[in-house]
This record gives structure tokens, sequence and C-alpha cells, in this order.
């Protein structure tokens, strides 16, 4: 069976896909403004430090099991893990719930190349609409969201049908390094606009968003904890299967703790220039136009889809060219990112097929899979962020937790609210008390790990990120529930403790 499963082309192919898995929407309209808000360097110290002791760890250990497996989550954690088996389902599902929002923000930017193109085409005032009423009309349209969202998932369909190094990996080698000259381009447009300077400061200088106006109060440590974890597991595509997908694909010559490295390290300076690239922007144009700093809105989708659309339109006639660029650049993050979500689901049926002999039905079983995240995706698009209906309204309830917002936040919530710290909790105990590190120190040993390495890999996996990721699962319930905070820092460490005891004492499955 093993010989007929897909494999990168390259290392330099797999790394190009693995750092387009990890750099999407969540580097762009995430990062910056999180930084920002959580006071500049603070936040980014903070995300830095979660991204060696955690992230690295997460990474290469996922990596590891993928590799060592040569399967899809749910079959490779059910090879590993007696007790923690269904850590794959979580895995699996999280990247379906996902994959409900991913592409109807992939088919808003679609909509956006195609304003831009027409204004570029016929004239800035041939579309004479503001970013917020152009993207309140965008919303209220469901059937065009819908049929842009369509678009999107036939996009990434056809990239996954391809396969892995014929589809996914020719995909990311021209798409990733054209993203990046895109960006540059960016960049240097948003910096030579006057006030610049203010966005700057904004995301790098501690406190200045507080002093200028843009937010009224700092978030204290422990919710900078929670709010920087929860951002660096989602944008390094962490404890969604995807990781460990594309580590299944992977080479046993390949070193995996240099190219989980190499993968934090571009993520992390990708996700920092690509503020560079929008916030002075959004905010040199806001104080152009006279609003007040507290009111420019440089988070989430009105980052992307107002702010950035009237910096573009406030530009003079070469706007809408800088337009086109910026949003191919967004969805190529978006498409790059999509396509590793649909492969970590496929890849499931795929390797049950190749168990039983069927080597050729990636097509079919890509398309099927597409078809299910339609389904959801209708319903993600058709809410138009809540401005036509919500969970809330359906349920007729008045006070709205921001989980029942709008649908987007509902499939977020157990997506990347519940499933991605916990599964990740779940991870580092299975791996740390159950099977034992050398589950995967043993799988990286071919990239031959120094003594220091593995000393460090053994205290982080056991103690560090379980209770880190107590605490992001706690700021996530937090944020998403709302209510007391005490209540949701209880919860998570009951869930600590319990699967503590339940991952010990260790039993290890045998082969
Ligand atoms: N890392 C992507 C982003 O930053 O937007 C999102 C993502 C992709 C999350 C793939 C999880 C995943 F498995």
């Amino acid at each position: 069976m093993e010989n007929n499963r897909s494999s990168w082309g390259s290392n330099i192919g797999f790394l190009l896909a693995a750092i387009g898995s990890a750099v999407g929407l969540g580097n762009i309209w995430g990062f910056p403004y999180k930084m920002g808000k959580s006071g500049g360097f603070t936040f980014l110290i903070v995300y830095l430090l979660l991204a060696v002791f955690v992230g690295m760890i997460i990474m290469v250990s996922e990596l590891a099991v993928g590799r060592k497996t040569k399967l899809s989550p749910i079959d490779a954690y059910q090879k590993v893990s007696k007790k923690f088996a269904w850590i794959g389902w979580l895995a699996t599902i999280a990247p379906f719930l996902i994959m409900s929002f991913y592409t109807v923000l992939g088919g808003y930017c679609l909509q956006y190349i195609a304003l831009n193109m027409t204004k570029l085409s016929f004239g800035n005032d041939s579309v004479a609409m503001s970013g917020g009423e152009v993207f309140g009309a965008m919303l209220t349209t469901p059937l065009g969201c819908v049929v842009f969202t369509l678009l999107f998932i036939v996009i990434c369909m056809v990239i996954v049908q391809g396969g892995v190094s014929g589809g996914i990996e020719k995909f990311n080698k021209v798409g990733m390094p054209a993203l990046f000259v895109m960006l540059l381009i960016i960049i240097v447009r948003s910096l030579t606009l006057p006030n610049a300077v203010e966005g700057l400061k904004f995301m790098f200088v501690p406190g200045y968003a507080v002093k200028a106006g843009f937010i009224e109060s700092s978030p204290n440590l422990i919710t900078v904890l929670g709010t920087a974890g929860g951002q660096m597991f989602f944008s390094l595509s962490l404890a969604m299967g995807a990781i460990l997908t594309y580590g299944s694909y992977l080479g046993k010559e390949e070193n995996l703790v240099k190219n989980s490295a190499i993968i934090v390290v571009s993520d992390t300076l990708i996700a920092l220039v690509a503020g560079i690239a929008v916030i002075p922007a959004a905010v040199a144009n806001g104080i152009a136009q006279g609003t007040p700093v507290g009111q420019i809105k440089l988070g989430g989708p009105n980052l992307l889809f107002v702010t950035l659309q009237d910096v573009f339109s406030n530009m003079g006639k070469l706007g809408p060219l800088f337009g086109v660029i910026f949003y191919v650049l967004v969805l190529i993050a978006a498409i790059s990112s999509a396509i590793s979500l649909m492969e970590t689901i496929a890849a499931h049926w795929i390797d049950k097929d190749l168990a039983k002999g069927e080597t050729d039905t990636r097509k079919q079983r890509v398309l099927i899979v597409s078809l299910l995240i339609l389904l959801e995706a209708v319903i993600v698009a058709a809410d138009g962020l809540g401005s036509n209906f919500s969970p809330a309204s359906l349920l007729g309830i008045s006070t709205v937790p921001t989980f029942l917002d709008c649908f987007l936040d509902f499939m977020d919530c157990w997506s990347e609210g519940i499933a991605m710290p916990l599964g990740a909790m779940l991870m580092a105990l299975m791996v740390g008390w159950e099977t034992g590190p050398d589950l995967v120190l043993d799988e990286v040993a071919h990239g031959d790990p120094s003594e220091g390495f593995k000393k460090f890999y053994r205290l982080c996996i056991k103690f560090i990120v379980p209770i880190v990721m107590a605490f992001v699962l706690a700021g996530q319930m937090i944020d998403f529930f709302g209510g007391s905070q005490m209540i949701w820092y209880v919860v998570a460490v009951l869930l600590l403790v319990g699967f503590w005891a339940f991952a010990f004492p260790g039993s290890k499955k045998e082969e």
C-alpha cells in the first residue's frame, strides 16, 4: 500500500506547501490586529515564546506521527494510541468545520478582485460606494456569496484532485513566491502614505493602542496568553490534522526539527510583514479621511473588506491596481490554506481505498468532500455574517454570546475555539504520558536530533504544552461563550487534570 501512497516531489516543495497552509487569512487579519490590541511588543514576545515552547513542539510531533504511520489523522492516531485514538476524529472534523467559513471568505476575495478589476477598467468612480457600502451590499446578496464560494471550492478541488506533488506542491511552488513579491509591493505603497508611522506605532509600541485611542484598555497577561496562543495555533495550522497529513507524505531522510523551525519562523515573519503592509495603510487612510482613530476598523473581515477597500479607493487612479494585487495575494493565501484542510479530510478516504487496493480514487473522493463542504458553506455564505439571519435569530435569543452571532462564529467556536486547543492538549498528554516521548523522538532521530533537543522536547511535551493549552482553551471559551472567566478557567483545569489522570500511567500500544 505504501508504495502507491502520494509523496512530495522535494523537501522544498513540502516546505512551501506547509508554509502555504500556515500563511493564510489568520496572518493577514488576525495577527497584526491582535498584536496591536494586546500590547504590541509584549504580545510579540509572548507569541514568540509560545511558538518556541509549544508551536514547535506540536509541529514536530504532528510531522513525526504523520511520517511514522504514513496515514491520515484518524488512522494515524488509532495506530499509535489506545486511549487517545479519537483525537484523529477531532483533527478531521475541525478542518471540515473551518472549511465552512474559510471558503466563504475565499469567495469574498474573488468578489473584491472582480470589484477592483471593474474599477481598473472603467475608472474608480464606476463603483462609487465606500468599502462599508460595498461590503454591506455583498453580504445582503446571499446568492452572489454562494456562487463565489462555490467558485472558490471548485478552484481548491481542482488543485487537490491534481494530487500531492502534482496539485498541492505545484500550486504552492508558484503561489508562495508570488505572494511574497505582492506583499513587498503593498508594503512599499503602504509605508509611503502620510501618517503611516501611526500604524507602526499601533503595532509595535507597548501601550500606544490605548494612549492613541484605538482601544479602551490593555488586556491582562493571562488574556494575552490566551489570545496569542489561539492565534499561534490557528496561524501555524496546528492540531487540525493538516500538518500531520502533510508530514505523512514526507520522506524518511528529511529533518523534522529543521523543517518545523523553518515553517514556524516563516509563518511568524510573514504575519509581521503582512501587518506592516496593511495596518499602516489602514491607519493612514483613516486619519486622512478624518475618522477618529478609535473607529478605524483594524481587525477581522472589516479590516480586509471595508477599511482596506477604502484605502485602495482613495489612492487615486492606481488604487484599483493595488486593490487587485492585494486581493489576489489574500486569495492565494486563502487557497494554499484551504487546500491543506481539504487534503486532510479527503486523505482519510483515499487511505482507506489504498488499503483495499483501489489506487485511483482521489478525484472522486475529493469531489465528494467538496460537495459536503459546499453544503455547510452555503449556510455560512447565506447568513452574510449575521446580516440576513444568525444562529441567535433562528433560536430567538436576544442577549447573544459571540458564538451565536453568525454561523461563521458558530463554526469557528467548535473548530478553532474548542477542537484545536483540546486536540493539542490531548496530543501532548498522549505523547508525554501514554506512549512516551520516544514515539516522536525515535522518528525524529532520522534527522538526528541533539541530546539538548531531546531534553527540551521531553520537558515541553510533558508539562509546558498541556498547561499552556489549558490556558488557551479557557481563553477561547471566555471569548466565545462569555460569562464568568473564573468558571472557564476551572473547566479548563478540570479537563487538564482529568485527561492527565486518564493518560497516566502509560500503556504502549503493541504494533
Ligand atoms: N493557518 C491558516 C491561517 O492562518 O489562516 C488557517 C488554517 C489552515 C488553520 C489549515 C488550520 C489548518 F489546518
